[in-house]
């Protein structure tokens, strides 16, 4: 199961005042468990691998899949933030770095809809003019903008190339029950469509369809990830010792640091695969807690890449960082530091050490490093990149998040901020509906 190891931040706040947060934690999980407290409607994820796990859900995503991996050398997912960050996340974890140049029994996944750039989406149409391609579109709500855009140039694109039968076969639309303007395109044009429940807000969609569908196209075993997610949900309904529970503990360490100014939590890798991983956190912490003026700020480096570029700031700036490495004890591959007779690098001293030792050394200097210089630092860590580790990575995050956000006093399950920007957009846009907004937004700028 997942490890935390908190000695590194024990400098920086004593462990009693971590431990100190147990019985409030224990107060959490009974208000998330019984559905009494913030943003209770949405609270669908909780029991999520298990219901999946029950119901045929996942061996209809596992059909869709088959039949659309058959019929395409690229799978496009279109969608948005969490409509599409938890697949990127567990796809790019558990995908060859190289797969793109390699053959592959499974299609190659590619993403749209999460960007407006003319430039993307027409490169990314005339690479599928050449290749044989389906489409998973994703929203939730169904109207939101960028993956509505894409969408529309993409089944434009697939009917010209398909016909509009096939193309309605190479379609899959994953939206809500029947809300939504893509609920009522996809009723009309005949798509196959999967649900994203009501009471599961995107960010902890990921178990839902709008995760497990592409990640079965890429040829994972979505089974095993729930299972996985099914251990941690497993262990957090049950009550532990705050010392015992990898959830409570990193929750209540977290906290404290935020409470000794320490506000901006940078989540460090040493493996590139889980680049995307870190992006899915960002969205999942910041969306939930940055919100009244309060939160943990969440960012992302890529280590050792990072270092050579942040690495200055990490140890010498501004001290309100932390570090939360996550770790992966044992790598899927095996390979040494070949012995050179020449040894013109200096490298021989390596020789026979296999990469990962390095790569360790790397991460344990750099803890040492930048706990010196004032940075605190938490390590997570899992056996293995498998699908079953990941999946309890995905639910031990998501429990974590909501019980900080229950901690930081806020609704961890809403994210009103996001529409700031959407009421200009539409306003510059000339949106029917928004003329009002339109006038006021265009005598501010004129
Ligand atoms: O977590 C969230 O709620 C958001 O990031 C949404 O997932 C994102 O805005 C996309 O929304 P929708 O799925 O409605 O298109």
């Amino acid at each position: 199961m997942i490890k935390i190891d908190i000695n590194n931040v024990l400098n920086f706040v004593q462990k009693d005042d971590i431990i100190s947060y147990e019985s409030e934690i224990h107060k959490h999980y009974k208000a998330l468990f019984n559905k009494t407290g913030k943003g209770n409607d949405f609270l669908g994820w909780i029991n999520l691998p298990k219901e999946m796990l029950e119901s045929d859900i996942i061996s209809d995503i596992q059909a869709t899949a088959k039949k659309l991996q058959e019929k395409s050398e690229i799978f496009v997912v279109i969608g948005i933030g969490g409509s599409y960050l938890g697949a990127r996340a567990v796809i790019e974890a558990l995908q060859d770095s190289f797969s793109q140049y390699k053959e592959n029994s499974a299609p190659q996944i590619i993403y749209a809809g999460q960007n407006i750039s003319e430039d993307y989406l027409s490169e990314l149409m005339e690479m599928l003019d050449e290749k044989d391609y389906s489409v998973t579109v994703i929203s939730k709500s169904g109207t939101t903008t960028e993956p509505a855009l894409a969408f529309r140039l993409i089944k434009q694109h697939l009917e010209n190339k398909y016909g509009k039968q096939e193309a309605s076969e190479r379609i899959v639309a994953i939206t809500d029950k029947e809300k939504g303007a893509l609920k009522k395109l996809s009723d009309e044009q005949g798509y196959k469509t999967f649900v994203v429940p009501d009471d599961v807000g995107g960010r902890y969609s990921v178990l839902t369809p709008v995760g497990l569908l592409p990640i079965a196209i890429a040829g994972f075993d979505i089974k095993k990830l729930v299972e996985g997610a099914l251990k941690m949900q497993e262990f957090a309904a049950t009550e532990h010792p705050i010392t015992e529970d990898p959830i409570a503990l990193y929750a209540a360490t977290r906290n404290s640091l935020y409470q000794t100014g320490k506000h901006i939590e940078i989540m460090v890798n040493y493996q590139p695969k889980l680049q995307y991983f870190t992006e899915w956190w960002k969205q999942l912490y910041g969306e939930s807690e940055g919100k009244q003026q309060k939160g943990i700020f969440p960012a992302g480096v890529n280590f050792t890449t990072d270092l050579h570029s942040m690495g200055q700031y990490v140890q010498e700036g501004l001290r309100i960082l932390f570090e939360t490495v996550v770790t992966i004890e044992k790598p899927n591959r095996e390979l040494t530091v070949p012995k050179d007779e020449l040894n013109l690098d200096g490298l021989n001293y390596l020789s026979g050490k296999p990469i990962d030792e390095v790569n360790k050394k790397a991460e344990l200097a750099t803890v040492l490093a930048h706990v010196d210089g004032g940075v605190p630092n938490i390590r997570i860590s899992i056996p293995e990149l498998n699908e079953f580790y990941i999946g309890e990575m995905i639910y031990f995050y998501e429990m974590a998040c909501a019980i900080s956000g229950y901690i930081l006093d806020v609704n961890p399950f809403d994210q009103p901020g996001v529409e700031a920007y959407k009421k200009n957009m539409f306003a510059l846009l000339g949106k029917p509906g928004f003329e009002k907004e339109t006038e006021e937004i265009q005598k501010r700028i004129s």
